[in-house]
């Protein structure tokens, strides 16, 4: 299915009363974005959730077709997507739209670290065919049907995703790196958390973000992630793929070598990581 083919999808979930005429959760605002799609300004971090050029085109082009989910599920290896990010919701709704209508199971694990816009969630999808069942069993948020599973982590992922991988085994093929700016969340774009995403990989992983900056290349590159340039969206001239397999994009790396900017350490940031 081509990006035009995936746009051409109704989502009523995402353009629909749901994301527009409720309440906003505590601590956001509603912001449209240029596709008509909606997202949250975080008071906290003080970012927007998506790119005002377009919350659902830009969730299809850098997380649905820039991880390759819609052929991963093709193959003999489970689906098991890990979003750094939940946010309102719209990686994992998009992600559902267009999976669902496929007749093989996946997995979606996503972390997020503000409670309410988690409780705000469950409430606004509260007659959703699939969220309908979403609990919460201690500090997550699951629900499951015989082709999905979904697990949000509530809480920092810094701490909560090295707890449950200890305590479930899990891997992941693909993962879609949606946490704020660099600037404003950079604890999970360190050399240190690119290293852990990556030591739970499987080895036909795709990794999309849409930052390009050289900082987190930087870190993932460090980590031992192979670098691919990604797609153009809004504003910003490229995003970024990661690969354990291949070779990184030549120009990324001469461009690398020239820019002074440092990967982002933990040791950077010992105050925002949490004991
Ligand atoms: C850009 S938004 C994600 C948007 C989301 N993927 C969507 O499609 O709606 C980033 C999210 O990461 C969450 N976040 C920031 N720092 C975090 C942390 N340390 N642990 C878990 N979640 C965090 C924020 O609360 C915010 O909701």
């Amino acid at each position: 299915m081509t990006y035009d083919d995936l746009l051409a999808i109704s989502m009523p979930t995402i353009q629909g009363k749901s994301f527009m005429k409720t309440l906003s959760p505590p601590n956001h605002q509603w912001l449209e974005t240029a596709d008509g799609s909606f997202t949250l300004f975080s008071e906290a971090f003080q970012e927007g959730c998506h790119s005002s050029s377009g919350a659902r085109e830009e969730t299809l082009l850098h997380y649905v077709q820039g991880c390759q989910v819609e052929k991963k599920i093709l193959t003999d290896t489970p689906l098991s997507i890990l979003e750094v990010g939940f946010g309102l919701g719209i990686g994992f709704l998009t992600t559902f739209d267009v999976l669902n209508k496929m007749d093989k199971p996946w997995s979606f694990l996503s972390l997020e670290i503000d409670q309410e816009l988690l409780e705000w969630f469950r409430l606004e999808n509260l007659h959703h065919p699939f969220l309908k069942d979403l609990k919460w069993i201690s500090n997550r948020l699951e629900c499951h049907n015989e082709k999905i599973h979904l697990t949000i982590l509530c809480g920092d992922a810094r701490k909560t995703l090295p707890d449950f991988v200890l305590e479930k085994k899990c891997t992941w093929n693909a993962v879609y790196q949606d946490a704020f700016s660099p600037k404003k969340n950079p604890i999970l774009w360190t050399q240190e958390w690119f290293a852990f995403l990556k030591s739970h990989a499987e080895n036909d992983v795709c990794l999309s973000t849409y930052s390009a900056s050289s900082s987190i290349r930087k870190s993932l590159l460090e980590s031992g992630w192979v670098l691919h340039k990604g797609e153009k969206f809004g504003p910003k001239r490229t995003s970024t793929r990661a690969t354990l397999t291949g070779v990184s994009d030549p120009d990324i790396l001469l461009h690398l070598e020239r820019s002074p900017t440092p990967a982002l350490r933990d040791d950077n940031f010992p105050s925002l990581l949490s004991k």
